[in-house]
Protein backbone atom coordinates (compact mmCIF):
# COMPACT_ATOMS: atom_id res chain seq x y z
CA UNK A 1 0.00 0.00 0.00
CA UNK A 2 1.03 3.55 -0.68
CA UNK A 3 -0.10 6.98 1.14
CA UNK A 4 -2.47 8.43 -1.01
CA UNK A 5 -5.50 11.06 -1.09
CA UNK A 6 -8.95 9.56 -0.05
CA UNK A 7 -11.33 12.01 0.33
CA UNK A 8 -11.09 16.41 -0.16
CA UNK A 9 -12.61 19.20 1.19
CA UNK A 10 -12.74 22.74 1.69
CA UNK A 11 -14.73 26.10 3.08
CA UNK A 12 -13.85 29.97 1.79
CA UNK A 13 -15.56 32.71 3.35
CA UNK A 14 -18.62 34.11 1.76
CA UNK A 15 -17.57 38.09 2.37
CA UNK A 16 -15.79 38.74 -1.28
CA UNK A 17 -13.33 42.02 -1.48
CA UNK A 18 -12.67 43.57 -4.68
CA UNK A 19 -9.29 45.52 -6.19
CA UNK A 20 -11.95 48.10 -6.10
CA UNK A 21 -12.97 47.98 -2.11
CA UNK A 22 -8.89 47.75 -1.80
CA UNK A 23 -8.71 51.28 -3.86
CA UNK A 24 -10.79 52.93 -1.37
CA UNK A 25 -8.43 51.54 1.56
CA UNK A 26 -4.54 52.09 -0.07
CA UNK A 27 -2.76 53.91 -3.01
CA UNK A 28 -3.00 50.64 -4.88
CA UNK A 29 -5.42 50.13 -8.25
CA UNK A 30 -7.19 47.52 -10.03
CA UNK A 31 -4.57 47.77 -13.03
CA UNK A 32 -1.82 47.21 -10.61
CA UNK A 33 -3.16 44.50 -8.86
CA UNK A 34 -4.18 42.61 -11.79
CA UNK A 35 -1.39 42.93 -13.88
CA UNK A 36 1.48 42.22 -10.86
CA UNK A 37 -0.33 39.44 -9.39
CA UNK A 38 -3.53 38.55 -11.48
CA UNK A 39 -6.13 38.41 -8.23
CA UNK A 40 -9.16 40.22 -8.46
CA UNK A 41 -11.15 39.45 -5.89
CA UNK A 42 -10.35 37.80 -2.68
CA UNK A 43 -12.47 36.25 0.53
CA UNK A 44 -12.53 37.75 3.99
CA UNK A 45 -13.72 35.80 7.08
CA UNK A 46 -16.21 37.94 8.97
CA UNK A 47 -14.74 38.07 12.53
CA UNK A 48 -16.97 35.34 14.70
CA UNK A 49 -15.21 33.25 11.42
CA UNK A 50 -11.80 32.20 13.25
CA UNK A 51 -8.85 30.09 12.00
CA UNK A 52 -10.52 27.11 13.62
CA UNK A 53 -14.39 27.64 12.72
CA UNK A 54 -12.53 27.40 8.65
CA UNK A 55 -10.49 24.07 9.30
CA UNK A 56 -13.81 22.35 11.28
CA UNK A 57 -15.91 22.61 7.95
CA UNK A 58 -13.37 21.70 5.31
CA UNK A 59 -12.36 18.82 7.44
CA UNK A 60 -15.98 17.44 7.79
CA UNK A 61 -16.30 17.86 3.95
CA UNK A 62 -13.37 16.15 3.67
CA UNK A 63 -14.24 13.59 5.94
CA UNK A 64 -17.89 13.00 4.29
CA UNK A 65 -15.86 13.11 0.37
CA UNK A 66 -13.48 9.91 2.45
CA UNK A 67 -16.61 7.94 3.36
CA UNK A 68 -14.74 8.52 7.00
CA UNK A 69 -16.44 8.84 10.91
CA UNK A 70 -14.68 11.34 12.89
CA UNK A 71 -13.78 8.45 15.01
CA UNK A 72 -11.79 6.89 12.52
CA UNK A 73 -9.28 9.26 12.08
CA UNK A 74 -6.05 8.43 13.70
CA UNK A 75 -3.78 11.94 13.56
CA UNK A 76 -4.67 15.67 12.60
CA UNK A 77 -2.19 18.15 11.26
CA UNK A 78 -3.20 21.50 10.45
CA UNK A 79 -1.19 23.79 8.71
CA UNK A 80 -1.51 27.35 10.06
CA UNK A 81 0.37 30.66 10.96
CA UNK A 82 -2.88 32.35 12.21
CA UNK A 83 -4.07 30.22 14.70
CA UNK A 84 -7.07 31.41 17.37
CA UNK A 85 -4.84 31.27 20.16
CA UNK A 86 -1.06 30.97 20.47
CA UNK A 87 -2.38 27.19 21.84
CA UNK A 88 -3.97 25.10 22.35
CA UNK A 89 -3.18 24.42 18.35
CA UNK A 90 -6.06 24.40 15.87
CA UNK A 91 -5.80 20.77 15.59
CA UNK A 92 -6.82 20.25 19.16
CA UNK A 93 -9.61 22.90 18.86
CA UNK A 94 -11.11 20.82 15.83
CA UNK A 95 -10.58 17.33 17.43
CA UNK A 96 -13.03 18.01 19.95
CA UNK A 97 -15.47 19.65 17.66
CA UNK A 98 -15.28 17.03 14.98
CA UNK A 99 -15.48 14.38 17.92
CA UNK A 100 -12.35 12.63 16.47
CA UNK A 101 -11.75 11.36 20.06
CA UNK A 102 -8.81 8.43 18.87
CA UNK A 103 -6.83 10.99 17.22
CA UNK A 104 -3.29 13.06 18.01
CA UNK A 105 -3.65 16.61 16.77
CA UNK A 106 -0.70 18.76 16.02
CA UNK A 107 -0.37 21.64 14.12
CA UNK A 108 2.45 22.69 11.75
CA UNK A 109 4.26 25.93 11.18
CA UNK A 110 5.76 26.33 7.47
CA UNK A 111 3.30 29.05 6.08
CA UNK A 112 2.16 28.98 2.37
CA UNK A 113 4.61 25.40 2.33
CA UNK A 114 2.46 24.06 5.29
CA UNK A 115 -0.26 21.83 3.81
CA UNK A 116 2.74 19.96 1.44
CA UNK A 117 4.31 19.52 4.54
CA UNK A 118 1.35 17.90 6.15
CA UNK A 119 0.75 15.47 3.37
CA UNK A 120 4.46 14.67 3.90
CA UNK A 121 4.29 14.18 6.97
CA UNK A 122 1.33 11.91 6.88
CA UNK A 123 2.68 10.14 4.46
CA UNK A 124 5.67 9.00 6.98
CA UNK A 125 3.23 8.04 9.55
CA UNK A 126 1.36 5.77 7.13
CA UNK A 127 4.39 4.53 5.34
CA UNK A 128 5.53 3.19 9.00
CA UNK A 129 2.29 1.84 9.84
CA UNK A 130 2.30 4.14 12.53
CA UNK A 131 -1.61 5.65 11.76
CA UNK A 132 -3.96 4.61 8.96
CA UNK A 133 -6.16 7.85 8.24
CA UNK A 134 -4.45 11.10 8.70
CA UNK A 135 -6.34 14.32 8.42
CA UNK A 136 -4.31 17.08 6.93
CA UNK A 137 -5.64 20.70 6.60
CA UNK A 138 -4.43 24.11 5.48
CA UNK A 139 -5.86 26.76 6.71
CA UNK A 140 -5.74 30.78 6.89
CA UNK A 141 -6.97 33.75 8.48
CA UNK A 142 -4.57 36.15 7.30
CA UNK A 143 -6.64 38.63 7.27
CA UNK A 144 -6.30 39.16 11.33
CA UNK A 145 -2.41 39.78 10.70
CA UNK A 146 -2.89 42.00 7.72
CA UNK A 147 -1.72 45.38 7.79
CA UNK A 148 -4.82 46.99 5.98
CA UNK A 149 -2.55 50.37 5.47
CA UNK A 150 0.58 48.39 4.17
CA UNK A 151 -0.50 48.26 -0.24
CA UNK A 152 2.63 45.77 -0.43
CA UNK A 153 0.73 43.14 1.39
CA UNK A 154 -2.72 44.37 2.09
CA UNK A 155 -3.93 43.51 -1.63
CA UNK A 156 -1.99 39.80 -1.99
CA UNK A 157 -4.04 37.66 0.97
CA UNK A 158 -7.44 35.93 1.79
CA UNK A 159 -8.83 33.73 4.14
CA UNK A 160 -9.58 29.88 3.52
CA UNK A 161 -9.56 26.42 4.51
CA UNK A 162 -8.54 23.23 2.42
CA UNK A 163 -8.49 19.50 3.55
CA UNK A 164 -7.22 16.30 2.88
CA UNK A 165 -7.66 12.48 4.35
CA UNK A 166 -4.29 10.66 3.77
CA UNK A 167 -4.65 7.08 3.55
CA UNK A 168 -2.77 4.05 2.39
CA UNK A 169 -4.01 3.15 -1.61
CA UNK A 170 -3.49 0.96 -4.18
CA UNK A 171 0.16 0.91 -4.38
CA UNK A 172 0.41 2.35 -8.03
CA UNK A 173 -2.28 5.56 -6.71
CA UNK A 174 -1.24 8.11 -4.07
CA UNK A 175 2.12 9.81 -3.42
CA UNK A 176 4.61 8.63 -5.65
CA UNK A 177 7.53 11.22 -4.38
CA UNK A 178 8.23 14.18 -2.57
CA UNK A 179 10.73 17.21 -2.37
CA UNK A 180 10.80 19.29 1.17
CA UNK A 181 13.40 22.20 2.15
CA UNK A 182 13.71 24.90 4.54
CA UNK A 183 16.07 28.09 4.51
CA UNK A 184 16.44 30.11 7.15
CA UNK A 185 18.38 32.60 6.16
CA UNK A 186 15.47 33.90 4.59
CA UNK A 187 13.23 34.91 7.39
CA UNK A 188 14.33 38.37 7.65
CA UNK A 189 11.85 38.36 4.14
CA UNK A 190 8.15 37.34 5.52
CA UNK A 191 7.69 37.12 9.06
CA UNK A 192 4.89 38.09 11.39
CA UNK A 193 5.95 40.57 14.38
CA UNK A 194 3.69 41.24 16.68
CA UNK A 195 -0.17 42.13 14.90
CA UNK A 196 1.48 41.73 11.57
CA UNK A 197 2.49 40.49 8.37
CA UNK A 198 6.08 41.82 6.85
CA UNK A 199 7.26 41.23 3.31
CA UNK A 200 10.10 42.31 1.21
CA UNK A 201 8.10 40.78 -1.93
CA UNK A 202 10.84 41.32 -4.51
CA UNK A 203 13.15 38.58 -2.24
CA UNK A 204 10.48 36.45 -1.85
CA UNK A 205 9.27 36.71 -5.50
CA UNK A 206 13.06 35.62 -6.84
CA UNK A 207 13.37 32.81 -4.42
CA UNK A 208 9.90 31.12 -5.50
CA UNK A 209 10.49 31.51 -9.28
CA UNK A 210 13.61 29.69 -8.88
CA UNK A 211 12.10 27.32 -6.35
CA UNK A 212 8.85 26.08 -7.78
CA UNK A 213 9.73 24.97 -10.85
CA UNK A 214 12.97 23.05 -9.74
CA UNK A 215 10.69 21.48 -6.75
CA UNK A 216 8.37 20.36 -9.66
CA UNK A 217 10.75 19.22 -11.77
CA UNK A 218 12.71 17.69 -9.07
CA UNK A 219 9.61 15.43 -7.87
CA UNK A 220 9.00 14.28 -11.08
CA UNK A 221 12.65 13.07 -11.56
CA UNK A 222 12.45 11.10 -8.42
CA UNK A 223 8.99 9.78 -9.62
CA UNK A 224 10.64 8.25 -12.63
CA UNK A 225 8.22 10.21 -14.79
CA UNK A 226 8.95 12.61 -17.24
CA UNK A 227 7.33 16.07 -17.59
CA UNK A 228 5.37 14.95 -20.35
CA UNK A 229 3.51 12.48 -18.17
CA UNK A 230 2.18 15.41 -15.54
CA UNK A 231 -1.66 15.63 -16.62
CA UNK A 232 -2.45 18.33 -13.46
CA UNK A 233 0.17 21.26 -11.61
CA UNK A 234 -1.46 22.17 -8.50
CA UNK A 235 0.86 24.91 -7.77
CA UNK A 236 0.85 27.21 -4.54
CA UNK A 237 -1.78 30.46 -5.56
CA UNK A 238 0.35 33.22 -4.48
CA UNK A 239 0.65 35.09 -7.90
CA UNK A 240 -0.13 34.30 -11.21
CA UNK A 241 3.63 35.25 -12.74
CA UNK A 242 4.50 32.77 -10.40
CA UNK A 243 2.31 30.06 -11.05
CA UNK A 244 3.67 30.46 -14.83
CA UNK A 245 7.35 30.07 -13.87
CA UNK A 246 6.52 26.43 -12.38
CA UNK A 247 3.98 25.56 -15.66
CA UNK A 248 6.21 26.48 -18.52
CA UNK A 249 9.36 24.77 -17.11
CA UNK A 250 7.03 21.80 -17.03
CA UNK A 251 6.31 22.27 -20.42
CA UNK A 252 2.12 22.26 -19.87
CA UNK A 253 -0.11 24.14 -21.34
CA UNK A 254 -2.30 26.87 -19.59
CA UNK A 255 -5.22 24.57 -18.96
CA UNK A 256 -3.29 21.75 -17.55
CA UNK A 257 -2.92 24.03 -14.45
CA UNK A 258 -4.81 25.01 -11.62
CA UNK A 259 -5.63 28.83 -11.12
CA UNK A 260 -7.67 30.07 -8.42
CA UNK A 261 -5.49 33.31 -7.81
CA UNK A 262 -7.73 35.41 -9.19
CA UNK A 263 -10.50 34.97 -7.34
CA UNK A 264 -9.34 34.02 -3.66
CA UNK A 265 -5.68 35.92 -3.89
CA UNK A 266 -3.00 33.99 -1.90
CA UNK A 267 -4.77 31.82 0.87
CA UNK A 268 -1.19 30.81 2.37
CA UNK A 269 -1.28 26.78 3.39
CA UNK A 270 -4.96 26.61 2.07
CA UNK A 271 -4.73 27.53 -1.21
CA UNK A 272 -3.53 24.06 -2.81
CA UNK A 273 -6.21 22.30 -1.23
CA UNK A 274 -8.57 24.82 -2.25
CA UNK A 275 -7.16 24.71 -6.07
CA UNK A 276 -7.02 21.00 -5.80
CA UNK A 277 -11.16 20.46 -4.96
CA UNK A 278 -12.07 22.97 -7.52
CA UNK A 279 -10.23 21.20 -10.23
CA UNK A 280 -11.49 17.91 -9.07
CA UNK A 281 -15.00 19.59 -9.30
CA UNK A 282 -14.38 20.52 -12.49
CA UNK A 283 -13.37 17.16 -13.86
CA UNK A 284 -9.94 18.53 -14.64
CA UNK A 285 -8.59 15.42 -12.33
CA UNK A 286 -9.62 12.14 -12.75
CA UNK A 287 -8.50 9.00 -11.57
CA UNK A 288 -5.31 7.79 -12.84
CA UNK A 289 -4.04 11.40 -13.35
CA UNK A 290 -0.37 12.59 -12.37
CA UNK A 291 -0.37 15.65 -10.28
CA UNK A 292 2.18 17.82 -9.50
CA UNK A 293 1.71 20.14 -6.33
CA UNK A 294 3.96 22.20 -5.54
CA UNK A 295 4.52 24.94 -2.76
CA UNK A 296 6.59 27.54 -1.18
CA UNK A 297 6.58 29.97 1.52
CA UNK A 298 8.18 31.96 4.70
CA UNK A 299 10.57 30.06 6.55
CA UNK A 300 11.45 29.72 3.50
CA UNK A 301 10.07 26.95 3.02
CA UNK A 302 9.39 24.48 -0.17
CA UNK A 303 8.08 20.95 -0.79
CA UNK A 304 6.32 19.47 -3.66
CA UNK A 305 5.03 16.42 -4.01
CA UNK A 306 4.07 13.79 -7.53
CA UNK A 307 0.79 12.97 -6.93
CA UNK A 308 -1.26 9.43 -8.65
CA UNK A 309 -4.88 10.51 -8.36
CA UNK A 310 -7.20 7.87 -6.61
CA UNK A 311 -8.19 5.09 -4.29
O1 LIG B 1 2.90 33.00 -0.22
C1 LIG B 1 4.13 33.65 -0.24
C2 LIG B 1 3.89 35.10 0.02
N1 LIG B 1 4.49 36.05 -0.82
C3 LIG B 1 4.55 36.11 -2.17
O2 LIG B 1 4.24 35.22 -2.88
C4 LIG B 1 5.01 37.40 -2.73
C5 LIG B 1 6.02 37.28 -3.82
N2 LIG B 1 6.22 38.58 -4.46
C6 LIG B 1 5.34 39.09 -5.33
O3 LIG B 1 4.35 38.47 -5.65
C7 LIG B 1 5.67 40.42 -5.95
O4 LIG B 1 6.97 40.81 -5.58
C8 LIG B 1 4.68 41.54 -5.55
C9 LIG B 1 3.33 41.28 -6.17
C10 LIG B 1 4.54 41.62 -4.03
C11 LIG B 1 5.18 42.89 -6.06
O5 LIG B 1 5.36 42.82 -7.46
P1 LIG B 1 6.71 43.34 -8.12
O6 LIG B 1 6.54 43.24 -9.57
O7 LIG B 1 7.83 42.58 -7.48
O8 LIG B 1 6.71 44.85 -7.69
P2 LIG B 1 7.80 45.64 -6.86
O9 LIG B 1 7.82 45.17 -5.44
O10 LIG B 1 9.05 45.62 -7.63
O11 LIG B 1 7.17 47.08 -6.85
C12 LIG B 1 6.96 47.84 -8.03
C13 LIG B 1 6.33 49.18 -7.65
C14 LIG B 1 6.97 49.85 -6.44
O12 LIG B 1 7.04 51.21 -6.71
P3 LIG B 1 8.43 51.91 -7.10
O13 LIG B 1 9.36 51.63 -5.97
O14 LIG B 1 8.84 51.21 -8.38
O15 LIG B 1 8.05 53.32 -7.28
C15 LIG B 1 6.00 49.60 -5.33
O16 LIG B 1 6.01 50.60 -4.35
O17 LIG B 1 4.96 48.98 -7.30
C16 LIG B 1 4.68 49.62 -6.05
N3 LIG B 1 3.64 48.89 -5.35
C17 LIG B 1 2.33 49.10 -5.56
N4 LIG B 1 1.67 49.94 -6.37
C18 LIG B 1 0.34 49.91 -6.37
C19 LIG B 1 3.76 47.89 -4.45
N5 LIG B 1 2.55 47.46 -4.04
C20 LIG B 1 1.64 48.20 -4.74
C21 LIG B 1 0.24 48.21 -4.79
N6 LIG B 1 -0.36 49.07 -5.62
N7 LIG B 1 -0.52 47.36 -4.04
Amino acid sequence: MNAGVIGIGRYVPERVMTNADLEKMVDTSDEWIRTRTGIEERRIAENDMDTSHMAERAGKEALRDAGLDAGDIDLILVATVTGDYGFPSVACLIQERLGAVNAVAMDISAACAGFIYGMITAKQYIDTNTYKNVLVIGVEKLSKITDWEDRNTAVLFGDGAGAAIIAPVDDDKGILSFDMGSDGSGAKYLYQNGDHLYMNGREVFKFAVRQMPESSLKVVEKAGLKKEDVDFLIPHQANIRIMEAARERLGLPQEKMASTVAKYGNTSSSSIPIALVEARESGKVKDGDVLVLVGFGGGLTWGAVALRWGK
